[in-house]
C-alpha cells in the first residue's frame, strides 16, 4: 500500500521515522509522492512546546479531507504526543486506528498488518517497555553518508518544564554490542558519519540495564570502527558531562569537534528553578575544559526564555553567560506549560509580550555571533562531508552542498557533474552568509 509518514519533533522521532520507513518497506508498502495517493498515513508527533503540539491538530484537521474523499484511508499517530493523549485520539477522530508511544514504534509493523486484516479494528501501543525496545534492521543496500543511531531511550531527569520524561520513559540504554553491530552494518552501506543519539547520552549507562560501559568507553568503541569518518553525539546534559568526554575530543581520531550543549538560562536561580543541577559557574568551568581539549570546538545550545518568575536580571544573566560563551548557534524557545510537568504550577507566568521581546533580543545577539563566528572561517580549511548537490546553482558552476567537521553547513563551488555524495573534500572557506558557509575544493 501507498503510505506517507509525518514528522515532528527532535532527532530522536526523526531517527524513529526512518526505521519505520525501512520497516514499512521491506513488509511491501511504499512511500506515496502525493498526499492524495496516501493509502495511509502516520503521524510522528512531539509534545515539547505547546506548538508542535498544535500543529498535529491541525495536521489531522488537513488529513480528514484525505479520509473524507476516500474513507479506507486512515491515520497511525505515534511519538509524544500519542504517549502523552493516548486513546483520545482514536475517539476524537473517526479515521485514527492506530496510537503508539516511542516504545509502542517497533510493533508498528506488525500492529499494521492487523489493521489491513481488520478494517474495523483500532489498535493502541501505549506501554512502556521495561527495556530498550529491540528493533530488526531492515537496511537499504545503500544508504545516505550520514545516519543516527539510537544509544538508549527515555530520560530519568525531569527537568521542572520538561515533558519527555512523561513522553518517553525512564532512561533505558542500549546494550553497547547492538550499537556497535548497528554502526558496522550502517558503515558497511556507505555511511561515513554517525551520531548518536539519546536525550541525555552522557548519563549512557548509568541507569538499570546498563552494562559496564561507559559514555565515554562507547565513543571509544565506535570512533575506532574501521570506514567511519566522523562521529557526533546529542544531546548532551551539563551535569553528566564528564571528563572522559571531555578528553575525547582531544583523544578519539573521528570524534567531530562540535558539541551541543544546552544551558536554558545563565541566570542560576532559573537553573535551580528548573531542576538543571548545575549552575552559571558550573557551565562555564565546563566550556573552559571542552577549549583547553579541543580549541576550535563548535559550540551550539538551547535556550528558553520566560520560565516562571524570571525577572529582568535573570535574562540579562543569560545573555552574559552567550555573550561569554560565543555560541556558534543555538536553538531558543519561549517557555511554555506543559500537562503534568512541575512548573506549570509555578507562579509567576511571564506574560506573552515580555517572551517575546526577550526571545527578539536573544536571537538577534545570537545572529551576531553567528555571523562573527562564521566569518572568523573565511581563508581558513577543513574537510566537508558531501550530501548532495546545493539549491544553489550558477550558469557554468557546480555548488555542492555538505558540512564541516564543526557541523556548519558548507555550499562548495566545484564543477563537476559526477555525484559527489558521500565523498570528503577539502575545503577552502571563501564567504560568510546568514546561516552557511561558501568555500572552494581544493584538488
Ligand atoms: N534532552 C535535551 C532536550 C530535550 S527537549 C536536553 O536535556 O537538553 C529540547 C529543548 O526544548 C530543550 O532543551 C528546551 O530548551 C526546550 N523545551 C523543553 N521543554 C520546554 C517547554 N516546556 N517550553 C519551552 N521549551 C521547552
Ligand atoms: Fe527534558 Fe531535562 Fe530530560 Fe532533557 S534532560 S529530556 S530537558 S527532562
Ligand atoms: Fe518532542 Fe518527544 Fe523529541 S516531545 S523533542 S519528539 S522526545
Amino acid at each position: 500500500m501507498k503510505y506517507q509518514i509525518l514528522t515532528f519533533g527532535c532527532q530522536m522521532n526523526v531517527s524513529d521515522s526512518i526505521w519505520l520507513e525501512q520497516a514499512l518497506n521491506a513488509q511491501g508498502h511504499v512511500v506515496a509522492e502525493q498526499e492524495d495517493e496516501a493509502e495511509f498515513f502516520i503521524v510522528n508527533t512531539c509534545s515539547v512546546r505547546e506548538k508542535p503540539e498544535q500543529k498535529v491538530y491541525s495536521l489531522l484537521g488537513r488529513l480528514r479531507d484525505q479520509y473524507e474523499r476516500n474513507p479506507a484511508v486512515f491515520v497511525c499517530v505515534g511519538g509524544c504526543v500519542a504517549q502523552q493523549v493516548g486513546t483520545g485520539f482514536l475517539e476524537r477522530f473517526p479515521f485514527v486506528r492506530l496510537v503508539f508511544g516511542p516504545d509502542g514504534l517497533v510493533m508498528v509493523p506488525s500492529a499494521l498488518q492487523r489493521l489491513l486484516d481488520h478494517d474495523k479494528l483500532k489498535l493502541s501501543l501505549l506501554d512502556f517497555s521495561e527495556h530498550y525496545p529491540q528493533r530488526d534492521n531492515y537496511l537499504p543496500d545503500t544508504l545516505p553518508p550520514q545516519a543516527y543511531v539510537n544509544i538508549m531511550q527515555g530520560c530519568n531527569n525531569f527537568c521542572a518544564y520538561c515533558i519527555v520524561p512523561y513522553t518517553r520513559g525512564r532512561q533505558k540504554s542500549r546494550a553497547a554490542q547492538d550499537i556497535v553491530q548497528e554502526c558496522q552494518e550502517l558503515i558497511a552501506r556507505g555511511v561515513k558519519e554517525i551520531t548518536l543519539l539519546g536525550q541525555n547520552v552522557n548519563s549512557y549507562g548509568q541507569d538499570n540495564h546498563a552494562e559496564d560501559v561507559t559514555f565515554a568507553q562507547l565513543l571509544e568503541l565506535i570512533d575506532a570502527l574501521p570506514g567511519l569518518k566522523r562521529l557526533r553525539f546529542t544531546t548532551s546534559h551539563p551535569k553528566d558531562m564528564s571528563s572522559d568526554v571531555i578528553n575525547s575530543f582531544k583523544s578519539l581520531h573521528n570524534l567531530c569537534p562540535s558539541l551541543h550543549l544546552p544551558l536554558q538560562s545563565g541566570s542560576d536561580n532559573i537553573l535551580k528553578a528548573m531542576g538543571r543541577k548545575y549552575n552559571q559557574k558550573q557551565y562555564l568551568n565546563l566550556i573552559d575544559m571542552l577549549r583547553e581539549a579541543c580549541p576550535d570546538i563548535t559550540m551550539t545550545t538551547d535556550l528558553m526564555v520566560g520560565f516562571p518568575g524570571e525577572t529582568d536580571g535573570d535574562f540579562q544573566d543569560t545573555l552574559h553567560v552567550m555573550n561569554r560563551v560565543g555560541f556558534d548557534s543555538s536553538f531558543s524557545f519561549k517557555y511554555s506549560d506543559r500537562p503534568g510537568v512541575r512548573s506549570a504550577q509555578m507562579e509567576p507566568k511571564i506574560s506573552e509580550a515580555v517572551k517575546t521581546e526577550r526571545l527578539q533580543i536573544l536571537q538577534k545577539l545570537q545572529e551576531d555571533w553567528t555571523l562573527k563566528k562564521l566569518q572568523s572561517r573565511i581563508g581558513r580549511k577543513d574537510e566537508i562531508l558531501i550530501e548532495g548537490l546545493s539549491k544553489k546553482q550558477a550558469p557554468e558552476a557546480v555548488f555542492w552542498k555538505g558540512r564541516d567537521s564543526g557541523g556548519r553547513v558548507v555550499n562548495i563551488l566545484f564543477n563537476t557533474s559526477e555525484d559527489q555524495t558521500g565523498r570528503i573534500v577539502e575545503v577552502i572557506f571563501t564567504r560568510a552568509k546568514k546561516h552557511s558557509l561558501e568555500g572552494e575544493a581544493l584538488l
